[in-house]
């Protein structure tokens, strides 16, 4: 199985250089990838930090070329660069996409996202590398092997959904960024972040589902053990949007400003629909408290808790009444 993760390094490695390539080097590539990426303001510095790639716009054009390279077929199929049809015929994966290449912790290829060039709803943005032997969609964060040493050196790691969000912060500046590539944030990841800073920020996209998905990010983080910190972008917006509308700056800015604890986030969010109703206000009240009962540390809680007290306006007593209730549960 060592000698199989090995091979299935080998073909990603050389896939992640054949993308590289083509986006540099073909006509198709700096006309149609290139000229992408540098629309949405990528530098070619940027382009070149992250290995972004292009890949042809043809349905086996990869494949053969790496069987032509001596590439063996199977490790090409187990990595989930190219498909096996009936027929013995082999396919590529990702074709006329432009290519971000995921990387492990020590810079190692293990898969692919692809982004759809078009704007229509009937293609997928976005097809990823399908699990294999290297690529465990759940334990992998994007942008890690980048940032790392900025997220020890600022102790703080910032949590954002995609591929571009990464990217278009670490441009402006602000480089101790990871995504969780996608809203499925997992246990795993959480815990590849903790053996580098105890504080995240999660900066989700400003829609539905960003929404709901910090709701479940922050629980998930404090169970874990973390400090969380939320920062809510405008509707519509998300940190590469934002960065790109606005100077360094102003990103800088509001960043510093906008970044709240996790019970003023819950509070705002909930409070929202209820008004001035006290039988919303109380389900508020047991929602922000069910999540400080997650946290491990006894002393970390009785701070939560009385920030809560105070944010809600509620006496501490009532409050320490609710989360013993709710800790019995855990124990
Ligand atoms: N994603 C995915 N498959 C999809 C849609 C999204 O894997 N069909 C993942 C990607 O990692 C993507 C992240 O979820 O980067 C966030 O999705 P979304 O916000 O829709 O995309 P953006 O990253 O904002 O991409 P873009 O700005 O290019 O539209
Ligand atoms: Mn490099
Ligand atoms: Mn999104
Ligand atoms: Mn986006
Ligand atoms: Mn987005």
């Amino acid at each position: 199985a060592a000698s199989e993760r090995e091979s299935l390094y080998v073909v990603s490695e050389y896939a992640q250089k054949y993308f590289e390539d083509r986006l540099w080097n073909s006509e198709e590539g700096k006309n149609i990838g290139l000229s992408y990426f540098k629309e949405r303001g990528f530098t070619e510095e940027t382009i070149k930090n992250f290995h972004l790639g292009y890949s042809p716009d043809g349905r086996g054009i990869f494949s053969d070329e790496a069987i032509s390279k001596g590439y063996a077929e199977e490790f090409l199929v187990k990595s989930g660069l190219s498909i096996k049809r009936d027929s013995g015929e082999l396919l590529d994966r990702f074709w006329g996409r432009v290519i971000f290449p995921i990387h492990s912790l020590s810079g190692r290829t293990l898969g692919f996202g692809a982004r759809t060039l078009r704007n229509d709803k009937k293609t997928a943005k976005y097809l990823n590398s399908p699990e294999s032997e290297i690529y465990h969609k759940s334990k992998i964060l994007y942008g890690l092997y980048q940032s790392k040493g900025e997220i020890v050196k600022k102790d703080k790691c910032l949590l954002v959904e995609g591929y571009t969000d990464v990217i278009s912060l670490t441009q402006a500046g602000i480089k101790n960024v990871v995504a969780s590539s996608g809203t499925a944030l997992t246990v795993e990841q959480i815990r590849l972040i903790r053996r580098l800073t105890n504080n995240v920020t999660i900066l989700y996209d400003g829609d539905a589902a960003g929404i709901k998905a910090s709701f479940r990010g922050i629980d998930l983080i404090l169970e874990e053990g973390l400090n969380v910190r939320v920062l809510l972008f405008p509707d519509g917006e998300d940190p590469d949007s934002f960065a790109r509308k606005h100077p360094q700056h102003e990103l800088e800015d509001y960043l510093k400003e906008e970044e709240t604890d996790f019970i003023s986030f819950k509070a705002k969010m909930l409070m929202a629909d209820s008004k001035n109703d006290p039988i919303a206000k109380a389900n508020v009240i047991r929602d922000i408290v069910e999540s400080i009962a997650l946290i491990p540390d006894e002393i970390s809680r009785d701070i939560y808790l009385r920030t809560c007290a105070q944010i809600m306006e509620m006496e501490e007593k009532v409050l320490y009444a609710e989360l013993a209730q709710l800790r019995k549960k855990h124990l």
